[in-house]
């Protein structure tokens, strides 16, 4: 079962960090596929959901996560972590008492049209934020809402494309700031700083930026460390 679903590699070059997408395409009969991967908790979550698409995308992100835990050797069975989330919506994954060993200091989840992205980050004490966006047209009706000039990007790209990668990088950075829809997007600034690696600034706190576009969808993640305890 966990062999026939391949993840693909997203090469963000930022170290401790690894990001997979999957293809919703590839997920095949998912009720066989939840019953195989989710706890009994998850599992309760997932009979919540009615919207067939929403089921697809919310299986799917943690069929992604769970065999990046797989194939990081910290678990044999899916069924050993379970995604929970925090009061505002923050994923973290906690491992069944038999994996005590296995710890993933933080991860990430974004899903969009037929790709799921996951990320997690081995490094103690970081927290990582990823989202995944289609380079389309309807970014442009929302463009006075989350961009600005002081939004920086190298050399020139398609207005669409420019706009899907600072889409991706200020949810990812909100994602790694974990207040989820209280935060506005317009207050965060991207400046590319090399190609494909950014300084993301919002308040007083700085992160690491990194995109790259893939089939038509553009990959953010941004990296935060030691960042204070939201309240
Ligand atoms: C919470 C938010 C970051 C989710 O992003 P999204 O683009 O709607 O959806 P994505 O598919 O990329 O991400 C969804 C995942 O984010 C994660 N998530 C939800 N709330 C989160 C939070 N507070 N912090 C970190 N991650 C969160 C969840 O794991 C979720 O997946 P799941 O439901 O399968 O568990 C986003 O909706 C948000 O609130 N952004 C704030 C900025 C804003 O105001 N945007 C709109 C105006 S321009």
């Amino acid at each position: 079962m966990t062999n026939a679903l391949e993840l693909i590699r997203v090469e963000l070059g930022e170290s401790q960090v690894e990001v997979r997408l999957l293809d919703l395409a590839g997920l095949g009969e998912v009720e066989s596929l939840a019953a195989g991967y989710l706890t009994s908790a998850e599992a309760v979550e997932y009979a919540e959901l009615r919207h067939p698409l929403r089921r697809r995308e919310w299986l799917g992100a943690r069929v992604c996560l769970k065999l990046m835990a797989l194939q990081q050797g910290r678990i044999g069975d899916p069924r050993q972590c379970a995604v929970v989330k925090d009061p505002r919506g923050r994923p973290r994954l906690v491992f069944a008492a038999e994996s005590a060993a296995a710890v993933v200091p933080d991860c990430s989840l974004s899903h969009k049209s037929r790709f799921v992205c996951a990320a997690t980050s081995s490094a103690v004490g970081s927290r990582v934020g990823v989202d995944i966006e289609e380079v389309s047209p309807r970014l442009r009706r929302l463009a006075d809402q989350f961009a600005h000039d002081r939004d920086t990007l190298l050399g020139s790209r398609p207005a669409e494309e420019r706009l899907a990668i600072l889409w991706a990088l200020k949810e990812a950075c909100s994602k790694v700031v974990g207040r989820g829809l209280a935060m506005a997007l317009r207050a965060v600034t991207c400046q590319e700083i090399a190609p494909g690696r950014h300084r993301v600034v919002t308040g007083g706190l700085e992160l690491s930026g990194r995109h790259t576009v893939h089939g038509g969808y553009a990959i953010a993640l941004c990296v935060g460390t030691d960042l204070p305890v939201e309240s």
